[in-house]
């Protein structure tokens, strides 16, 4: 059975066809899920476009398509409103029916997609000898939330973290590694990665002998060199491990088989110029070879030069993405390819872009999308920082996270079990974290807030969760198990049982709207307002005590469907559900 959307979708459309001909099939009637009751349950505002492009006044081809449409059983209120809407009433018995089959679905009417496609994912991409920091938290984040929502549609995704492992830092973090005794094979020496980093910094810009040292370093790494190339490895091993620890705390998808670094690259990077040059793309500029990205002009209006080799020889970091593009093309098989990275490198993700494409590598139906995000502000609305105004680490985040959550807990529920509380705690503390991250849109800005991301009221991941913890607890004290009344007819005589059984319709719609735009706050937005429907009923309509049985079955049917909903779009934002908060 396909989602309501879809069926409106379809009938909308054939009724164009009848209505206009055959010249305007496939044109998308916008169809909506409508803000206010008042304006049913959905509308469709496709009369406005076409009406332009007819030349017609919007109202009466929205009415001329009505006159077409065949919404039978499934619609019984249609109007047309203001310049040209058509607001649609769902059926009674359609949604009924339709609510009927969803408690029998276990995949709640989310159906793979007809086109499934490969689609590379690159997020997370931390820096090698530098803690991960909260940058890197929201692209790890939203990164994850678009590869479990692209795979429960049935694409191929393949996970890339774009490790950034390789560059002219390293000379000096040998020699720091060197200078520190490291022959004794002490790895405590890197375990604080960010000062170790900071030292080896000190010591190359106070120390002229150590920074020609680092050089000479980063020569001989370049060139091969083994025992540079083992220490080097350890750093690399040292930092991956560390960040894998922080994937595992924070829930997500990412293995370190996932890991495809800069460095794997390396061997390509000559051939991806000599194929620029190949593709008549290739300029010299000041001894540098560079590639000109059409439609890229600088404040003088002169073309923008992207460097792909330094006067040095050395390759950048443009380089190395050009020749990972053309890797996850032509080795991965990706006809998508997702780049989720902090706004500032928009124009760095463009003009890659614009080069794939004038170089003739990936073609038209090739979809390139950089997914930005703004940043993470402190209440002070300036970049998040620590009281003393350094960078604050991953690690201490979701620590602080989980303990504050225990404190929101045991202030809530003090009968929870010490020894479980802990448990529970990291789930809603961690979950919290994320979920603030995602349910912002996320090309703005957004302000760190403990406070408000572990409220039990709003948009927030404690507020669903414990809307999922009481309908559980609901099951709990009537010693049902919804699973068997899965089948039983429902009814939806009050409003808030009808409202949530439109509600629960859109799910799969949703789904599908946020693996286009890549915008997972519009889950978010989803299942706050999912959770905020079930609390009216749960006040309207009595469970438990219901007026007679069947009604009593239906509501739990209805509650369960609540549950099944929250906790599977939750995994989807990479939240774990609990049993009891
Ligand atoms: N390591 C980079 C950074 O921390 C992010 C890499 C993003 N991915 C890419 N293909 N450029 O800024």
């Amino acid at each position: 059975m396909p989602a309501i959307d879809q069926i409106l979708t379809e009938r909308f459309q054939a009724a164009i066809v009848r209505a206009f001909g055959g010249e305007h099939a496939g044109v998308d009637p916008l169809i909506r899920p409508s803000a206010n009751v008042k304006f049913g349950d959905y509308q469709a505002n496709v009369a406005m476009g076409l009406a332009k492009k007819l030349k017609r006044k919007p109202r009466d081809v929205a009415g001329e398509i009505v006159a077409a449409l065949d919404l039978d059983g499934v619609c019984d209120g249609i109007e047309i409103a203001g310049p040209g809407f058509v607001n649609l009433t769902l059926a009674g018995s359609y949604l009924v029916d339709a609510v009927h089959r969803l408690a029998a679905d276990a995949s709640l009417g989310i159906v793979p997609a007809s086109d499934p496609v490969t689609v590379v994912v690159d997020y997370s991409s931390p820096n090698v000898a530098k803690d991960m920091h909260v940058g890197h938290l929201r692209s790890t984040v939203i990164g994850d939330c678009i590869c479990r929502v692209l795979g429960c549609l049935g694409h191929r995704v393949i996970r890339q973290n774009h490790l950034g492992d390789w560059g002219t830092q390293f000379g000096m973090l040998i020699e720091m590694l060197i200078l520190q005794g490291e022959g004794a094979g002490r790895d405590d020496s890197v375990s604080d990665l960010e000062s170790f980093y900071r030292q080896a910094k000190e010591k190359f810009d106070a120390d002229e002998a150590f920074a020609e040292r680092s050089r000479q370093r980063v020569v001989a790494l370049q060139s091969g060199d083994e025992q540079t190339r083992a220490l080097w490895r350890r750093l690399v091993d040292v930092s991956q491990s560390h960040f894998q620890k922080i994937y595992q705390r924070l829930g997500v998808l990412l293995e370190p088989e996932d890991v495809r670094p800069e460095s794997a690259y390396n061997d390509d990077l000559s051939a991806t110029v000599e194929a620029l040059d190949g593709a008549g793309q290739l300029h010299e500029s000041r001894g540098a070879r560079v590639v000109y990205p059409e439609g890229f002009t600088d404040r003088e209006d002169e073309p923008m030069a992207v460097i792909v080799q330094k006067t040095d020889g050395g390759y950048l970091y443009a380089t190395t993405d050009l020749a990972a593009a053309r890797y996850r093309m032509d080795v991965l098989g990706a006809s998508r390819v997702v780049y989720v990275i902090g706004a500032p490198q928009a124009q760095h993700m463009a003009m890659v872009f614009q080069i794939l494409r004038q170089c003739g590598w990936a073609p038209d139906e090739t979809r390139l999308e950089h997914v930005a995000f703004g940043s993470m502000l402190g209440s002070d609305r300036k970049p998040f920082r620590t009281r003393a105004g350094g960078t604050v680490k991953l690690v201490e985040l979701l620590d602080q996270a989980a303990q504050r959550a225990g404190s929101v807990l045991a202030e809530k529920n003090a009968d929870i079990p010490e020894g479980q509380r802990a448990a529970i705690a990291e789930c809603v503390g961690i979950g919290a974290l994320k979920y603030a991250d995602l349910s912002s849109d996320r090309i703005k800005d957004y302000v760190f807030d403990w406070d408000r991301m572990l409220a039990m009221e709003g948009n927030t991941a404690p507020y669903l969760i414990n809307a999922y913890v009481r309908i559980r607890s609901i099951f709990r004290k009537g010693g049902v198990d919804p699973s068997a009344l899965a089948r039983q007819p429902v009814e939806l005589s009050a409003p808030a049982e009808r409202a949530l059984a439109v509600s629960l319709l859109q799910l799969p719609g949703v789904i599908d709207s946020v693996a286009q735009s890549l915008e997972p706050h519009r889950l978010c937005t989803y299942l706050y307002e999912l959770a905020s429907q079930f609390h009216q009923f749960y006040e309207q309509c009595p469970v438990l005590t219901a007026d007679s049985e069947a009604q009593r079955d239906s509501r739990v049917v209805l509650c369960d469907l609540v549950a099944r909903s929250l906790a599977t779009g939750l995994d989807l934002l990479g939240i774990q559900v609990v049993e009891q908060m």
